[in-house]
């Protein structure tokens, strides 16, 4: 009876081991192929934000806007976006921005969501997916992007794209790296926090309240010593 249990709980330490053994990924630099992966997982993990820029039922085509946004951007719009792969897929995501890789002056990305949304889709899409946004400074590394497709959680997959994306902001010579979490995010503060990061200010936004529910950001901040 004794062997029978030890032997049970053997198997059970075994399976709980592999549960949480960490995923090994390849992190890379996302390249045009990545676009719809990267897309329809954002789309997953930031549902609120998708559905407050292009409402419910026009998510398709705003996906099929940004698609074609970083189309005629081409590589520039892919700058410093990572993807971590897995199982022959994108399973999460991170952008780390910088200073010098500057934003869309060609105004490219803004045809590209006139053309698929008009005159007014452009107006409430560029407004929400603009309320959090940041001015990066010349020795930041601003992070953006965190996710990971769900069943793909809790496996170290969004710990190892913020190692890449800090190594790479290291490269860089950036002097500290930043990010905005929403209030409610716990998971994601965790997730920062043990990663090194502190908390540095709190942002309240009105309209971020009425348009993501989504009233307190945390600014959080790790410095690259
Ligand atoms: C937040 C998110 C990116 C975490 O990705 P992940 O790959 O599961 O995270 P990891 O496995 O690398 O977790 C690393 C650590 O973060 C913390 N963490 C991650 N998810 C957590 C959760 N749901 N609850 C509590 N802590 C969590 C833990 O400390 C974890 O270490 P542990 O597993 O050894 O305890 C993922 O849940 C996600 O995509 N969420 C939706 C999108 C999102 O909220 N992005 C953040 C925007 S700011």
């Amino acid at each position: 009876m004794t062997c029978i249990v030890i032997a049970i709980t053997k198997v059970m330490l075994h399976t709980t081991q592999e549960l949480i053994a960490p995923l090994p990924v390849d992190i890379r630099p996302a390249q045009m192929s990545d676009i719809y992966p990267m897309l329809s997982l954002h789309r997953e993990a930031f549902a609120d934000k998708f559905g407050a820029a292009f409402g419910v039922r026009g998510m398709a085509r705003g996906i099929e806007a940004m698609a074609e946004a970083w189309r005629r951007q081409g590589s520039a719009a892919l700058r410093g976006m990572l993807v971590a792969y897995a199982d022959d897929q994108v399973v999460g995501t991170t952008t780390l921005r910088t200073w010098e890789m500057g934003g869309d002056t060609s105004g490219a990305a803004e045809m590209a969501f006139h053309q698929v949304l008009g005159t007014w889709g452009v107006l409430r899409s560029t407004f929400a997916l603009s309320l959090v946004d940041h001015q990066v400074d010349r020795v930041e590394g601003f992070i953006s992007d965190v996710a990971v497709l769900g069943p793909y959680r809790r496996r170290g997959v969004a710990r190892a794209l913020l190692a890449r994306a800090e190594e790479e902001a290291r490269i860089r010579r950036k002097r500290y790296l930043s990010l905005y979490v929403s209030g409610s995010n716990l998971a994601a503060q965790q997730l920062y926090l043990r990663a090194g990061f502190v908390n540095c200010r709190i942002r309240h936004s009105l309209w971020a309240s009425l348009i993501l529910h989504q009233r307190t950001w945390v600014f959080m901040r790790k410095d690259l010593a």
